[in-house]
């Protein structure tokens, strides 16, 4: 996977090998920085890429920088156009994930709070195999980052060192991936998605206060699951024993998409294969973001024929 040859840094597009940040930066030795991962599919009977959920996505980077007490937060607009801008100056005309990144340029002491630098680039991505088949994960030992000590619900870079441990941890278990617990040894989230169970044909899903991020996905699969496929959904805390009777489970995020989870701790979810609630919550979310269906669309930005 190789980041595309145009990015864009501070308001301008630059090419790969120039898009640079001085190793003193408040980014680099604070982990001062707040970032985005979303996505854009292209729809192939319309010749067009859709960026999903563009405006929330840019505002929640917004609310992040905030939370970090940036100088500045950008116009909100400026920030739409430059993941906009990156997709056209690199020609993309197929599925693709962008990383936009709001941090710290100056070097300065630890409460620095500028000046605010910008970038967006862009890998194109292949579907992943593990939407078909699900994973199997393991429970992590280390605890999710509690509110009073980092803030879990932006998508704050220093965050992620929790998130990486965890993974770190589950890739030399022979997982594929991690589920992590709260202090109170609730269920939180995955290290890069947010969680669902299905039980009684119910979704069931930790709430923002278990130190989740808030998942912009999460809410998507909220709103389908209510609206388009006529399921109850509980935002709740959620017991670890939940997952073992779960009769489905699965995880969702902007770059995961939506992935079963097949088994927990090496003991099956329900009975071991993707379950069918689930594969309705695929079908139902790959139709919305490709545009397949016409419903919601002001969540999908047309980059190539805009209005
Ligand atoms: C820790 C974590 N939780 C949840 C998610 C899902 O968030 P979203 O649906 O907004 O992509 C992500 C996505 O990157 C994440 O990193």
């Amino acid at each position: 996977m190789s980041t595309l040859g145009k990015m864009y840094l501070n308001g301008r597009i630059v090419d790969y090998a120039d898009c640079k940040v001085h190793a003193f930066s408040g980014a680099v030795k604070y982990g001062a920085g707040v970032f985005e991962g979303l996505r854009g599919y292209w729809n192939e009977t319309e010749s067009e890429l859709y960026i999903f959920r563009l405006r929330e996505h840019v505002e929640r980077l917004r609310f992040g920088m905030k939370a970090m007490r940036f100088d500045s937060v950008g116009e909100a607009d400026a920030l739409v156009e430059s993941v906009l801008a990156v997709s056209r100056a690199n020609a993309i005309r197929g599925n693709a994930h962008f990383r936009m990144i709001a941090f710290l340029e100056g070097d300065d002491e630890l409460p620095g709070t500028g000046p605010v630098g910008i970038v967006v680039g862009a890998v194109q991505r292949p579907p992943a195999k593990r939407i078909e088949t699900g994973v199997a994960v393991g429970i992590s030992s280390w605890t999710r980052i509690p509110d009073n000590a980092l803030p879990p619900r932006v998508k704050c870079t220093a965050n992620y060192v929790n998130n990486r441990a965890a993974e770190l941890e589950a890739k030399a278990g022979g997982y594929d991936g991690v589920l992590i617990l709260t202090g109170e040894g609730k269920l939180s989230e995955a290290s890069g998605a947010c969680v669902f169970l299905v039980r009684n044909g119910r979704l069931i899903t930790p709430d923002v206060g278990s130190d989740i991020l808030e998942s912009i996905t999460r809410d998507t699969v909220i709103e389908l699951a209510r609206t388009r496929l006529g399921l109850a959904v509980e935002e709740r805390r959620v017991d670890r024993t939940e997952l073992l009777i779960a009769d489905e489970a699965f995880w969702c995020g902007s770059g995961q998409e939506i992935v079963p989870i097949v088994s927990v701790a090496r003991q099956p979810v329900g009975d071991g294969k993707p379950g069918k609630v689930t594969r309705a919550v695929q079908q139902a979310y790959f139709d919305v973001v490709y545009g397949r269906v016409r419903e919601r669309p002001e969540w999908r930005t047309p980059v190539w024929q805009r209005p």
